[in-house]
């Protein structure tokens, strides 16, 4: 696909067909999210990928009681002084489907990277962040260019110490750190030219 064609395709989506991705695909997929920008000039994050019901449901408790409580139609019928903003709505639909996209996805994918407080100060101390997000954006274009989709759940108040805490007692989740034979960068002459 051509790259602005890519650019163009690109959008969230939160309800998935009921077909299988090859994992190979997904691979693809993960060696883009590797090759961004880099804010410490390693690239020192690595990926969980939830593939089954019981992986997603043990990870993934607190985004589920969190969308399940949401009322569509009641969020929509508020009474409001104003007319309902399209942001209203697409909120709206979101809300109720921040467990089932994760659910219905064939594959979750969390990326885990090390970060000090972002609460202020310096702008630079959100580079661990910024690379993050690099990182998910080349993901959801390499996806948009294999023809999948994507959406992105950004985890809520104390939902990510709970999605932490379940996947470190997880233990055997599919983590891509095990896998770094697939980051085959071409060569670079220099400095750091034997990394992978
Ligand atoms: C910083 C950021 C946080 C987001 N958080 C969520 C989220 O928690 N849940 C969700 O369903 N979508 C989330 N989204 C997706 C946005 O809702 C979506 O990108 C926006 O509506 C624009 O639509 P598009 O991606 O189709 O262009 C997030 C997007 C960004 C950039």
């Amino acid at each position: 696909m051509e790259f602005y064609d890519v650019i163009n395709k690109r959008r969230t989506v939160r309800e998935f067909l009921d077909k299988e991705v090859g994992f190979e695909t997904v691979k693809r997929i993960l060696e883009a999210g590797y090759k961004t920008p880099t804010w410490n000039h390693n690239r020192n994050w690595h990926f969980i990928i939830l593939k089954t019901d019981e992986e997603k449901e043990a990870i993934l408790e607190y985004a589920k009681k969190k969308s399940s409580k949401f009322d569509e139609e009641k969020y929509l019928n508020i009474p409001r002084p104003y007319p309902i903003t399209l942001g209203q709505k697409m909120f709206a639909h979101a809300m109720p489907r921040q467990y089932s996209m994760l659910e219905d996805a064939p594959y979750v994918i969390i990326p885990v990277f090390r970060s000090k407080d972002v609460s202020g100060g310096s702008f630079s101390k959100l580079n661990p962040f910024a690379t993050i997000w690099c990182s998910i954006e080349n993901i959801f274009l390499a996806a948009t260019a294999e023809g999948l989709a994507c959406s992105m759940r950004i985890p809520a108040n104390e939902e990510h110490d709970d999605v932490k805490k379940e996947a470190e007692s997880a233990g055997n989740l599919h983590d891509a750190r095990f896998h770094r034979d697939w980051l085959c960068r071409p060569q670079r002459k220099g400095i750091g030219a034997n990394r992978p």
